[in-house]
């Protein structure tokens, strides 16, 4: 029997790659940047499984283009936001992500970026090495502090949970805005399940920790920010479009709140031309959230293991649209 047709997105670690290769027909997109909207449409044809990462809009034309024998779309990431997963459903298809693996990664990215832009990290460290450091005092590159502090968690899921249990070691106040079904994530780490107002006006750092989906798109614009302390602090490694990002760069120009350390954006990259690179009250880094090696490594294993077992009809471990399997 001829094997069965995977197309890959972009090279994941061989961890992953490897298994998939001893089974299938695999077809890998190499270089640095994703295909391009031509190379997926012609690349995915005749494919019964897809690998694709989250730079890749996968929506129905692309799951027509591949045909009918396609019958998974394995998520190189644990937000799906980049798949039309009703789209997949309706055709049949199963949709697989990598939850948990990357919750820890994703939580410790979430505090470097917290702690970076509370105590001035990327700021003090450009101020060294620019030959500016003359000698100690007392008022130099004066931050704010951590611990005791009120951290706000909106979206107490994993992601939100792992960031929570952190904040503990520095004795901060937790509150929390999700749903009434994560109030025993909630419990678990101490924090106080509050309305988002009352998260906005009483934190001092707010951590956004949603998936992104049309309730939470741009969830925190104008009116939001100007709820929170002029001293408070903003984090998002959660995605971009949950914030509004002209409405954010607004607020940190005029001083209406502290700072912001961002890993998403709502178009990424983001270049010279986006307002929050000209700011000093703003920690950017590249949409890093899960970019450990050991962390990667089992993303590509897990995303591997969800195709191969679609693709095998054995029980898929991680399915987004469950309902599918049932038909
Ligand atoms: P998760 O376990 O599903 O957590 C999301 C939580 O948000 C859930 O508890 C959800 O509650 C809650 N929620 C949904 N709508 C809400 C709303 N309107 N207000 C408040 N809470 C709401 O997902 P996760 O694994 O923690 O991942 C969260 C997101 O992080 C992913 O979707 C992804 O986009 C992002 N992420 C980014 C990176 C990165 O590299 N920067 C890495 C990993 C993940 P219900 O479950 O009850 O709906
Ligand atoms: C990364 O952003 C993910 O959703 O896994
Ligand atoms: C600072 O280095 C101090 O000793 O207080």
């Amino acid at each position: 029997m001829a094997k069965l047709k995977v197309y890959v997105t972009r090279r994941i670690p061989e961890a992953g790659l490897k298994k998939l290769q001893g089974l299938f027909d695999v077809k890998v997109h190499e270089g640095q940047m994703p295909p391009t909207r031509e190379e997926l449409l012609a690349n995915v044809k005749g494919v019964d499984g897809l690998l694709c990462l989250l730079t890749d809009k996968i929506d129905g034309e692309v799951m027509d283009a591949a045909g009918k024998q396609l019958k998974v779309v394995s998520n190189y990431a644990v937000g799906f936001n980049n798949i039309d997963v009703k789209a997949a459903s309706e055709r049949g298809i199963l949709v697989t992500n990598t939850p948990g693996v990357l919750t820890e990664t994703t939580a410790d990215l979430a505090w470097a970026l917290l702690m970076a832009i509370a105590r001035r990290i990327v700021e003090a460290d450009k101020y060294l090495r620019a030959g500016k450091w003359k000698t100690w005092e007392p008022q130099l590159l004066l931050g704010t502090d951590i611990h005791g502090k009120t951290l706000g968690v909106i979206g107490m899921g994993r992601i939100g949970t792992a960031v929570a249990r952190r904040a503990k070691g520095f004795n901060m106040k937790i509150l929390a805005t999700s749903p009434e079904s994560d109030r025993k994530n909630a419990e678990e780490v101490g924090a106080e399940l509050v309305p988002l107002e009352r998260l906005l006006r009483e934190s001092d750092f707010i951590t956004v920790h949603v998936p992104l989906m049309p309730e939470t798109t741009k969830m925190m614009g104008e009116k939001q920010f100007a709820m929170m302390k002029p001293t408070a602090y903003l984090i998002n490694d959660a995605r971009g479009e949950i914030v509004d990002e002209k409405a954010l760069a607004k607020a940190l120009k005029e001083k209406r709140i502290a700072g912001a350390a961002l890993d998403v954006y709502e178009k990424e990259p983001i270049g010279a031309d986006n307002p929050l690179i000209g700011l000093d009250n703003v920690v950017l880094v590249p949409h890093i959230g899960s970019a450990s090696r050991e962390t990667r490594d089992k993303m590509a294993d897990m995303a591997a293991e969800n195709l191969i077992t679609a693709l095998q009809g054995k029980p898929v471990p991680n399915p987004v649209n469950p309902e599918v399997l049932k038909k």
